[in-house]
């Protein structure tokens, strides 16, 4: 066999991640398809999840407190919802899980996420008695705006004893072993449907939320007639309901490289769109592509590095800061290199490096931006309305031009009528929306407001 050179493995790496416009509408088209038969309670890769709440009124008002857990930083809120078209007042403090209580017990867990709640209280002096709006981004069957079981844990969760556990009943009872008073968990939301609040509440054209960072998510707003499976009592024509669309996988673009990346995760088979999309997979994907293209002997000498050797060890920073270096003999990428400890440098390598980057991160872009058009597009097909979608998550606001590159593609895919779908920076709203959601449950429960009492 004749061997490669370096620009032939690079061409044959542009077709293996290339998403053409056709295969961009096949996308949308098979998307629409498990969108419904995930509403019908059809076997599909969207599981379309019921949240048991319509986007809110923006009259929602008092003080709530929320948790925002989906992570390994967790944040403790005080929210003052003032219902007049105001933005929201809030404190708030971040807390840090460690590797032991994500991964083994839920009890640990939840007893470590109660007493975070109580440092909050304690350190910035609150007492009284507060309701509390619980952001749990995880796949969780609700049964009703205070109910949510967890399905399965994804981006890498393993904590014991929590899968088919209601998480609001979990984080009440920790309160109370931990003996934090006056504190009642009185709704539970996906991270997406928290962002999706925190921009409706002051935007009336929000009707979807998207989360890109370390895993990757939307929710969006649906007619509740169209909710085909059985979904027990709720008593509204709207319904957000969270797709766990990391989970999507038709049509998809996939490659030999992630049928590797999935066979060696924690969840092989599940997440698919997530693994090409998301922070967490991101950087392995790279790191799969430049062993191969070292041991086919076109990069850094066929010598694999010892930074490229690991599963997971070269991140999805990482990958940003490549991208950051524009130059035309990727200097910055080359010193980048030099300081993990490659030598020598040379200008190929490092240019060569950035061009898979940009091959894995652009193929993403335009898969994340499809899975977008293909929601917007299920009830407005000509995008009649106009939809912002609220986004939040480190690689949608911090990967250098991911952003671009979705709206690139949505112009591509509705030209003229691309100004109606607005991705709308969210920063740090699925918190905000939780305290949101926990007003509407005290509004919908009855005696709501003397629940705490
Ligand atoms: C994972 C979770 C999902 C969450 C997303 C973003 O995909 O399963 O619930 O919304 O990550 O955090």
């Amino acid at each position: 066999m004749a061997k490669t050179t370096r620009d032939e493995e690079l061409t044959r790496l542009r077709r293996l991640f290339a998403v053409t416009d056709g295969r961009l509408r096949t996308l949308i088209e098979a998307f629409h398809g498990e969108m419904r038969r995930g509403l019908a309670g059809e076997p599909g890769s969207l599981q379309m999840l019921p949240a048991f709440v319509d986007l809110p009124t923006g009259r929602e008002r008092g003080t709530f407190l929320a948790l925002d857990m989906g992570g390994t930083n967790v944040r403790v809120l005080r929210v003052d919802l003032p219902g007049d078209g105001s933005f929201p007042g809030r404190i708030e403090d971040q807390f840090q899980l460690n590797r032991e209580q994500v991964a083994a017990d839920g009890k640990v867990l939840f007893a470590a996420i109660a007493r975070f709640i109580d440092r909050f209280l304690r350190e910035r002096a609150l007492s009284g008695r507060y309701r509390l709006g619980f952001t749990f981004s995880f796949p969780i069957r609700q049964r009703s705006i205070a109910r949510g079981d967890l399905i399965a844990w994804t981006k890498g969760w393993t904590a014991e004893g929590v899968v088919g556990r209601d998480v609001v009943e979990l984080l009440n009872q920790a309160l109370a072993a931990e003996k934090v008073s006056g504190v009642r968990v009185v709704s539970v939301n996906n991270d997406t449907t928290g962002t999706l609040m925190a921009l409706a509440y002051l935007d009336p054209d929000c009707d979807a939320g998207c989360i890109l960072g370390t895993g990757t998510n939307i929710c969006y707003r649906e007619r509740t007639a169209e909710i085909r499976k059985p979904i027990g009592p709720y008593g509204r024509d709207f319904m957000i309901i969270n797709m766990e669309s990391g989970n999507y996988n038709a049509a998809l673009p996939r490659n030999h490289y992630d049928d590797l990346l999935d066979r060696q995760s924690e969840n092989p088979g599940l997440q698919a769109e997530e693994k090409m999309v998301s922070g967490k997979y991101l950087g392995e994907l790279v790191r799969l592509v430049v062993a191969d293209l070292c041991g086919r002997g076109v990069l850094f000498g066929g010598r694999l590095p010892e930074i490229f050797s690991v599963r997971e060890g070269f991140g999805s920073e990482r990958l940003s800061e490549i991208e950051e270096d524009d130059s035309p003999g990727a200097d910055d990428v080359r010193s980048r290199l030099r300081g993990w400890g490659i030598r020598p440098a040379d200008a190929g390598d490092a240019r060569a490096l950035r061009e898979v980057v940009r091959i894995v991160s652009g193929r993403a872009a335009r898969v994340a931006a499809a899975t977008l058009a293909a929601t917007v597009t299920i009830n407005d097909s000509s995008l009649d309305g106009k939809h912002a979608i609220a986004v939040d998550g480190s690689i949608f606001h911090k990967y250098p031009g991911f952003k671009a590159r979705m709206e690139e593609t949505l112009r591509e895919l509705f030209g003229d009528r691309a100004g109606r779908v607005r991705l709308a920076p969210m920063q740090d709203g699925s918190g905000l929306g939780a305290a949101i959601i926990a007003a509407v449950s005290a509004d919908e429960t009855p005696g709501g407001s003397e629940i705490l009492g």
